[in-house]
């Protein structure tokens, strides 16, 4: 499993596996086209195992918007996999590799409350809770916030 900075090449495969993993929000080709070229973007991408059928395919990515300050918290704003590919660890690994280029820093995220698969993820990489937002998204469901707290703290 090969995990590496997104190159612009890789931003049409991008946009349609956000749109199979997020069918009710995914994000418009305008915003990625954002994300790909904010100075505080990062966007990491996992491609798929190339034994696999489908290889060229990417089976996930993740992206971190990066404050300059270095005492700011880095938020986790999305991390997704290609449904094919779940309960794999590409999920862990993309989280991990994101967190390995930030050492020390402060990382936050939010989830929908439902969402099992994520809370289980952040949870088993060091993320814990520390707040609700009730009602935080369409459709009247609870945002969880979690953080996993810096090395200097
Ligand atoms: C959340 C998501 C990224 C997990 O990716 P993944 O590659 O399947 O996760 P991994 O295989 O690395 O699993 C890591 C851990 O996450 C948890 N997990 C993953 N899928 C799970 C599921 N369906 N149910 C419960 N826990 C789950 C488990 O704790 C798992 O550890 P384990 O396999 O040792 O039990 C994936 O389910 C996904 O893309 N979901 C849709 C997009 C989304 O909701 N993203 C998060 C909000 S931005």
């Amino acid at each position: 499993m090969n995990i590496r900075p997104a190159e612009p090449s890789d931003r049409p495969a991008v946009v349609k596996l956000d749109a199979a993993c997020f069918p009710k929000d995914a994000w418009s080709e305008r915003s990625w086209a954002d994300e790909f070229t904010r100075p505080d973007r990062q966007v990491l991408v996992a491609d798929a195992p190339t034994a696999a059928e489908g290889a060229g395919r990417l089976a996930g990515f993740v992206v971190l918007l990066v404050p300059p300050g270095a005492d700011d918290p880095v938020d986790l704003l999305r991390i997704a996999v290609d449904p094919a590919d779940r309960r794999t660890g590409v999920g862990r690994r993309l989280l991990a590799t994101a967190l390995e280029r930030h050492p020390g820093r402060t990382v936050l995220l939010e989830v929908a409350a439902s969402n099992e698969a994520a809370i289980g993820l952040y949870a088993g990489s060091g993320f814990t809770d520390i707040s609700r937002r009730r009602g935080y998204y369409a459709g009247g469901e609870d945002a969880v916030i979690m953080r996993r707290a810096g090395e200097t703290e």
